[in-house]
């Protein structure tokens, strides 16, 4: 097939990086989760001891670190400057800040400059907030996936509890309408469908129902319809 980019921006837990990835496995494209980047990022500053306020020293070191996202078995695996860290982004911890983190306009300047990289050569299936009205507005396929807060915030729990068994389905909820909140407000490439990108709501589709509508989608795309 063709090579082309598809988009996939949507809200936190609306299942974006499943879905990407299953498409991005049907079509033989590359997965390129962003949300990973900004968590990536979050971490580093978390480790260097940074105070909130230490704005040009969090700029200055996301311009020195090394970002790489490496298809893995049980998926992406994500390393900064080389070391593994892809359980450690996924930590409340790091969820907590990273919204706080992705609001700085040149800490996201600078990752959407390696994002364009990434999807250079097309054949990239990308997800995040911006793709679609920022990283990549030419993408062939752009999709903006949503579902109701409750249902993400149970699709999320039922993902954690065994992990994280302290954490409940209300504070969930709480936790992504907020996120939701500060991700549809920050001025910087607000979360926001872009007006050529197509809207699936997820609340009352299965998985493979989502991935069937987006290949359709391509399909249609390559055959010019
Ligand atoms: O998709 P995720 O939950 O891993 O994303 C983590 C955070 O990063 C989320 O709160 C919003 C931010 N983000 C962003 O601002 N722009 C992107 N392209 C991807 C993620």
């Amino acid at each position: 097939m063709e090579k082309f980019n598809i988009a996939i921006d949507g809200p936190a837990g609306a299942g974006k990086s499943t879905i990407a990835r299953l498409v991005a496995g049907a079509l033989d494209f590359v997965y390129v989760d962003t949300g990973a980047m900004y968590r990536a990022v979050t971490w580093k500053i978390n480790s260097a001891g940074l105070s909130p306020e230490q704005t040009s020293e969090m700029i200055a070191l996301t311009e020195r670190m090394n970002i790489r996202l490496v298809p893995g078995e049980n998926g992406q695996m994500v390393y900064v400057d080389g070391e593994d860290v892809t359980g450690v982004i996924r930590t409340a911890d790091i969820t907590g800040n990273v919204s706080r983190v992705a609001s700085i306009a040149d800490i996201r300047r600078i990752l959407t400059v390696k994002q364009k990289e990434m999807a250079a050569s097309r054949g990239v299936v990308m997800d995040g907030r911006d793709i679609g009205t920022h990283v990549l507005p030419d993408a062939e396929v752009k999709i903006f996936l949503t579902a109701s807060v409750q249902i993400r915030a149970e699709r999320r729990y039922k993902e954690i509890r065994d992990s994280q068994p302290e954490i409940t389905l209300e504070r969930l909820e709480r936790d992504i309408a907020e996120r939701d909140r500060m991700d549809e407000q920050r001025e910087a490439a607000p979360l926001m469908q872009a007006p050529d990108a197509v809207l699936l709501d997820t609340t009352e589709l299965t998985v493979p129902e989502v991935v069937e509508r987006i290949l359709e989608l391509c399909k249609s795309h390559v055959g010019g319809g």
